[in-house]
């Protein structure tokens, strides 16, 4: 891989042995990557906040080291300097409000304070989201990025036109270190032309509809780029939000153009780069229903424990949504309603009244963290619902309960009834 003077003396050890510990990270995944540079870039976000399941493996709980093994991949304690490009922490293991409703003890919620300071002092914004671009991190089109956290790759990829590839913990540290990436991937213009056409020919109108393509898209396309064409389509950023979450839930896209909406297909042609499409996939109503069975295949029973919306981070009009929705109704007591935000965005719904709407109901505005990140969810929770199809997708599998999805106000009826009603 070619270098240039000052990658190079980053490399040698001449900026301190963390940045050239972060220079070896990049330079061994760019060669795997088949990267003959690497491309400057000011906007990092990652996750680097660690908590008890790393310090058990590591038997230390100094968040210098933590940093240094898990996202440097030193055995060495390295002196950290202050991050050389714009980072954020993405989402984290806690809540710093409701922690001990996630079941942490004193010290746990201690260690994870620790590593959150230690990250700050190093000069990371603590956003703590996986949606950074819904509190003020918004590339622009063109600009060189290192994202972790697939929907959040391919929100920023299609409909901002920034350009990152799905990045790692240490990825991201040795960007934020070094303000390079691997110059490979969706940074090169040639890669970002639609693979496939997906050509709609059923309404795709709500929120709902909107996660059953993505999910659709994944299954079918896997990484694929889709450009997305017939129907009258008029997303709004909420819909993309859980259109990107789901196909990289269900496969592994990175991206996918609109015509006339993303920035980099003003015309299927454009999208296309004047190719043809590999295949041309329709979405009619039979894939339609298909998906939605594919996404209830772990419903068992009309009991719902537990339902969840905010996957990715609720948006503030899906909070707000729900807080007109329970306006005047009780949560079941054998139910439990949480919805997960940004506490950036948690503020201003405190502040505008649908949080204490939300919590005199019963529910629970909850921040910077989820049930599938860390792990938790209400005591003797077997069943849940969502509105995200993202979260159906996960949370069976890792935390063995059952998942049923549907419209955010089917969420909220099965809320206040403790039953699942299907729409
Ligand atoms: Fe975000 Fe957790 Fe969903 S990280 S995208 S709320 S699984």
């Amino acid at each position: 891989m070619k270098l240039t003077a000052h990658e190079r003396s980053m490399a040698n050890g001449e900026q301190g042995e963390a940045v050239a510990a972060a220079m070896a990270v990049l330079i061994e995944y760019g060669e795997i990557l088949g990267a003959e540079r690497l491309v400057e870039t000011n906007n990092v976000s990652g996750a680097n906040i660690f908590g008890p399941r790393h310090s058990k493996v590591l038997g230390e709980t100094d968040p210098q080291a933590l940093f240094s093994r898990f996202s440097l991949n030193s055995d060495k304690t390295l002196d950290v300097p202050a991050v050389r490009a714009h980072s954020c922490q993405l989402i984290g293991p806690r809540d710093a409000k409701n922690w001990q409703m996630q079941g942490l003890s004193e010290a746990e919620n201690e260690e994870i304070t620790k590593s959150e300071e230690y990250l700050a002092s190093i000069g990371v914004s603590l956003l703590s989201t996986c949606t950074p671009y819904q509190v003020g991190n918004n590339p622009i089109k063109g600009e060189h990025c290192a994202w972790m956290e697939s929907s959040a790759v391919v929100y920023i990829n299609s409909v901002l036109g920034a350009r990152t590839n799905t990045e790692g913990r240490e990825s991201t540290a040795a960007a934020m270190l070094t303000g390079r990436i691997p110059y490979a991937g969706l940074h090169l213009e040639e890669n970002r032309r639609a693979t496939h056409e997906v050509r709609i020919e059923r309404p795709v109108d709500s929120t709902f509809d909107w996660n059953v393509l993505g999910y659709f898209l994944g299954a079918v396309l896997d990484d694929g780029i889709p450009v997305i064409t017939g129907g009258e389509l008029d997303p709004e950023p909420v819909d993309l939000k859980q259109l990107g979450a789901a196909a990289a839930s269900s496969g592994d896209i990175e991206m996918y153009h609109i015509p006339g909406i993303t920035p980099e297909a003003a015309t299927r042609e454009q999208a296309l780069g004047g190719r043809q499409p590999e295949e041309v996939i329709v979405f009619g109503q039979h894939e339609f229903d298909d998906t939605v069975r594919r996404l209830n295949a772990t419903a068992s029973g009309d009991d719902i424990d537990f339902v969840m919306i905010g996957c990715p981070h609720a948006s503030l009009s899906q909070v707000r949504e729900v807080a007109a929705l329970l306006e005047g109704r009780t949560v079941h007591p054998s139910t439990r309603l949480w919805l997960f935000t940004p506490s950036a965005l948690r503020e201003v719904a405190v502040r505008s009244g649908y949080v204490d709407t939300i919590e005199r109901a019963g529910g629970k505005v909850m921040a910077d963290t989820c049930p599938a990140i860390a792990q938790f969810l209400p005591k003797g929770t077997r069943s849940f619902a969502t509105d995200s199809a993202k979260q159906v997708h996960y949370l069976p599998a890792i935390m063995g309960v059952s998942g049923n999805f549907g419209t955010t106000r089917q969420c909220v009826e099965a809320a206040v009834t403790g039953r699942w009603v299907t729409a």
